[in-house]
Order: structure tokens, then C-alpha cells, then sequence
């Protein structure tokens, strides 16, 4: 039982250390983020929902090992259970999330009947971004402020908060299958609407929290010009702009770029005439199959709006983020220059 005298831990606060159900002790899950949900232990067909949502969230995720040293640990715990009342836990659906160093960086409790709202995953999302990298572990690739590691944690926290909604729901209106063993069973991934601003014109649409901007782009707003490379932060094809800087779309959740001026490479010309830096590759034949060109494009125009007078060195190691499978560096190189000399 929670003890009401006790304060709840704020965040901020080291957490005590515990027993985890599965044998472990939290405190030898320092060096990752932690997430813990509390919630009924009598959600069990919820709970079987849970799990399929997670395994296909790290499906997702391809690559991604879910081990002993996986990213960020997840633990899906009975909200009157032991861990519960050494949290003082008071309310059934409550999410924590624990940075490496064992620290309460987030938490929210879900009432009944409430929904999580865009703003609390937004906050799950801050609340990770100034977690201090560990040397050894962390992957050096960023995205607004954000590396692959802590991308992966946020898109886990908010799968997780919206399941924890969401299993309230699943719980109450769900019926046994006749046949449970032939029924796979189909994870109901939950949306919010969000609204985007892409190249000045607004766009609202309901996407899964997890869901890259790159994906929300492409997918439900085929803007194709946008392209997919490899998916994981380390081609540079998916280069758009956040607020006029260069950002990896496949690492930015579409959740985050809320707010934000999001300019794609089908916003940069102006009618039928060319961006210069456009006319710039056109000029200097900087692009054979044309694949990576958007992503070169996107990344030129942001690196050269400071004006400075960069030499084909600084220039090369500023553009080093955006491969080019065909080569044509000499040429991408020769068209950049040309503009920042315009
Ligand atoms: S697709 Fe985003 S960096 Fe490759
Ligand atoms: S032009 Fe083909 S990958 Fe760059």
C-alpha cells in the first residue's frame, strides 16, 4: 500500500532501489533510460496488447536488439504491487521514466477516463533531451538535439503512455476470441492529431506517436521529394528543415515538429523558378541518379545562410552527413561554392 504520509518522488530525485519482477534491481539498469508503467494488474488481455504493440514498435525499430543491453528497459508493472508502494504510487496508470543515472526525469499519472494529450508526450520528449550522453553507449547521431539512443526511449515513453490510456479502454469493451490459439492478435495502435506547417501551408493529420516525419511526410502527405535512405540517421536523404536548420526527418518523431516551420525540398523553389542552390546542382551537374539530391539540396541551402565563405574542405567536412552513392561529390562541392559566392 502507498504510504500517505510519504511525498511522492519529484522529479529530479534519485528513485530508491527495488526488486524488479523479473530478478533484476533497478539500480543495475544504470547506463540506460528506464521507463516503468504502472498500471491495473487486472488488465491482462491489455496486457497481451501491450506486449504485441511493443514488439511491434521494436519491429520497427529493425536492428535494434532487445536483450540485456537493449536501449531503453521497459517494465510493465502491477500498479498495487510492491515497486508500486516503494514509489508511493497512488494512481492506477502512472508512467515514470528514469535517465542512466538513475534519476526521475518525467512522470504522469493518467486518471480515468483521461486521455494522454500531445503536450505530455511532448514533455516525455524534453524531459529525455538534455540526458547526459555515456561515452561508451551513446550513439553519436543527432537530430534536433536528439541522438538515435534517446529517439528510441522517447518513442518507447510515448507508446508507452498511450497504453497505458489506451489498455483502460482495451480492458473494459474487450471479448474472449472463440478461437484464441488460431487469432493472432492485432495490436490497435493508437493516433493523435497533430498539425503540421510544411512549406507555409498547414496541414492537420492523425498519426501513431511513433511514427517518423520523414514517414508522416511521405506516407500521409506525399511529399516524396523528401527521400528514405537508410532509415537510421547516417545518409542524409531524409535532410529537411526545422526552423531553417538542417534536420534528419527519420530521426524526428512528426509528434515533435508540431509548432515548428518544416520546409521540404518541394518548398524551396518559388514557382517555375529554381532555388539558386537548385540551379546551382542543375548548373554544375552535380547529381547522376538524383536520389540523394534532395537531401544534398536541403543541407547546402541551411549550411550556406550564414553567409560565410567556407573553402571546399569546410565544405566537404560541413556536407559529410549526405552520402552520394554515385559519387558526384567534386560536383555538389562546385555547386555549393558557386552560391556562397553569389
Ligand atoms: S534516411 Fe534519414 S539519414 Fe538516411
Ligand atoms: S546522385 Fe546518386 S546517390 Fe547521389
Amino acid at each position: 500500500m502507498p504510504d500517505e504520509s510519504r511525498p511522492p518522488f519529484q522529479v529530479g530525485a534519485h528513485v530508491p532501489n527495488c526488486l524488479l519482477p523479473n530478478g533484476s534491481y533497478l539500480h543495475d539498469l544504470r547506463g540506460q533510460p528506464v521507463i516503468l508503467a504502472f498500471a491495473p494488474d487486472e488488465w491482462n488481455p491489455a496486457q497481451a496488447h501491450q506486449s504485441s504493440i511493443f514488439a511491434h514498435l521494436l519491429h520497427a525499430f529493425d536492428g535494434i536488439a532487445v536483450s540485456d543491453d537493449t536501449m531503453a528497459a521497459w517494465y510493465s508493472l502491477d500498479c498495487q504491487g510492491p515497486v508500486a508502494a516503494q514509489f508511493n504510487i497512488t494512481d492506477q496508470r502512472t508512467l515514470l521514466l528514469l535517465d542512466e543515472q538513475g534519476i526521475l526525469r518525467w512522470q504522469t499519472a493518467i486518471g480515468p477516463g483521461q486521455e494522454p494529450r500531445a503536450g505530455q508526450i511532448l514533455a516525455a520528449l524534453e524531459a529525455l533531451r538534455p540526458i547526459a550522453p555515456v561515452a561508451a553507449r551513446e550513439v553519436p547521431i543527432t537530430s534536433g538535439g536528439l541522438s538515435r539512443r534517446t529517439f528510441l526511449a522517447a518513442t518507447l515513453a510515448t507508446a508507452a503512455l498511450l497504453l497505458l490510456a489506451g489498455a483502460a479502454e482495451a480492458a473494459a469493451t474487450v471479448t474472449p476470441p472463440k478461437h484464441p490459439a488460431s487469432m493472432p492478435a492485432t495490436p490497435a495502435v493508437a493516433t493523435i492529431p497533430i498539425t503540421l506547417t510544411i512549406n507555409g501551408e498547414t496541414h492537420r493529420l492523425e498519426v501513431e506517436p511513433r511514427v517518423a516525419l520523414l514517414d508522416a511526410l511521405r506516407e500521409n502527405l506525399h511529399l516524396t521529394g523528401t527521400k528514405k535512405g537508410c532509415d537510421h540517421g547516417q545518409c542524409g536523404a531524409c535532410t529537411v528543415h526545422l526552423d531553417g536548420q538542417s534536420a534528419l526527418s527519420c530521426l524526428t518523431l512528426a509528434v515533435m515538429s508540431e509548432g515548428r516551420q518544416i520546409t521540404t525540398i518541394e518548398g524551396l523553389a518559388k514557382g517555375a523558378t529554381l532555388h539558386p542552390m537548385q540551379a546551382a546542382f542543375v548548373k554544375h551537374d552535380a547529381f547522376q541518379c538524383g536520389y540523394c539530391t534532395p537531401g544534398q539540396i536541403m543541407a547546402a541551402t541551411a549550411l550556406v545562410q550564414d553567409k560565410q565563405h567556407r573553402s571546399a574542405a569546410e565544405i566537404r567536412e560541413a556536407m559529410s552527413g549526405n552520402l552520394c552513392r554515385c559519387a558526384a561529390y567534386p560536383n555538389i562541392i562546385a555547386a555549393i561554392q558557386e552560391t556562397q559566392t553569389a
